[in-house]
């Protein structure tokens, strides 16, 4: 759905080149929940705003849905705008307008529909939301949910097949940025719609994202699959990323565990594998020993995992060590 081939972006002010991206070449796939998380000022933004041609890159090409959107007129933007919907931090409702006409607006814009196919348009989105009630009220008399939820039926207004998300939960306390984040999974599914996400909170890349990327100074730093980013993060931003999601505090970290004795080794599971009695059963089967330092079990999107770190005493260790790697469970040996 989206692809770019060595787009960079360099903005000039005073004279002076800033480079925002580096040359980067990237594909997200139709259909998927992309993730693209980072610092301030790593790029992330000026990214997003490359896909709908809000920002023209300096070099490169981008694909959107199979048209070179780089070479677009002024009028050929126009139209592909409307197939591109964007949400923002700060929900960017008009204040003297009701919901229903703010979410009614893209549509007088185009001027495609008629009067009563606007309002039965703009009912049906004001319901796919949750606020069919709320339709005659001002944004001032919404809460912050709310607000984003106005946003999320205006972006879709014209039935785009991409939704841009730039820091869209940012402002919401964390229950309401898992009703968010919910709604944009049901419609990711149930719309088959391509959505790329902004934010700088692992959180929620694990809860509606299908892959990430990691910025750091206008380069993607690392970039996969969520389970594989989260779970066995190698750049150090992304670690620090998936620290912070873990309430893990850098002291807490360096602890090595020194006053422990025995191996240490982190067991990562995933699927089926979190549920399986395997800990007791290796422990029973080679006279090892185990007592287990730090831990997590959560999901990530839909699936569940695991993370244990394992202190490991006596018995026949190496066969212990056989048994997890055998089992469909991922070791590292810390110590
Ligand atoms: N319109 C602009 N003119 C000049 N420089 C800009 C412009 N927009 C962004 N920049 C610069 O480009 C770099 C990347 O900015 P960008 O807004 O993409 O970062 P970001 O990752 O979205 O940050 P944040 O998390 O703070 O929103 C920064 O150094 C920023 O100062
Ligand atoms: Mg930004």
């Amino acid at each position: 759905m989206i692809e770019f081939q060595q787009v960079n972006k360099t903005y000039r002010v005073a004279g002076r080149d800033i480079p925002a991206l580096h040359p980067t070449s990237l594909t997200v796939p139709q259909g998927q929940v992309f993730g693209l998380i980072g610092h301030s000022g790593a790029g992330k933004s000026t990214l997003l705003r490359l896909i709908n041609r809000l920002e023209t890159p300096s070099g490169g090409t981008i694909i959107v849905d199979g048209e070179d959107v780089t070479a677009f007129n002024a009028d050929q933007l126009r139209r592909f705008r409307q197939r591109v919907g964007m949400i923002f931090q700060h929900f960017n409702l008009l204040s003297s307008k009701t919901v229903a006409d703010n979410v009614a607006l893209p549509l007088s814009l185009a001027g495609e529909l008629s009067r009563k196919q606007i309002d039965q348009r703009v009912a049906e989105l004001l319901a796919r939301v949750g606020l069919q009630d709320h339709a005659k009220k001002y944004p001032a008399q919404l809460s912050g949910g709310q607000k984003q939820r106005v946003g999320i039926a205006r972006a879709l207004a014209t039935e785009p097949k991409i939704l841009l998300c730039d820091e869209a939960t940012s402002a919401l306390d964390p229950q309401t940025t898992a009703s968010v984040l919910k709604l944009l999974a049901e419609i990711n599914r149930e719309l088959n719609l391509t959505i790329v996400l902004i934010t700088h909170e692992m959180d929620v890349i694990r809860r509606v994202c299908d892959q990430v990327a990691v910025m750091d100074a206008g380069v993607i730093v690392e970039q996969g699959p969520v389970a594989k980013v989260f779970l066995h993060p190698q750049h150090p931003t992304t670690k620090r990323f998936v620290q912070e999601s873990e309430n893990v505090d850098e002291n807490e970290q360096h602890d090595d565990f020194a006053h422990v004795p025995g191996r240490i080794v982190r067991l990562t599971f995933q699927g089926e594998s979190t549920y399986a009695p395997l800990l007791g059963t290796v422990a029973r089967e080679t006279g090892v020993d185990y007592s287990i330092l730090a831990g997590r079990i959560d999901r990530i999107k839909d699936a569940p995992y695991g993370q244990l770190t394992l202190a490991i005493t006596g018995g026949d260790m190496d066969a212990a060590f056989a048994r997890f790697t055998e089992a469909d469970v991922h070791m590292e040996v810390l110590r």
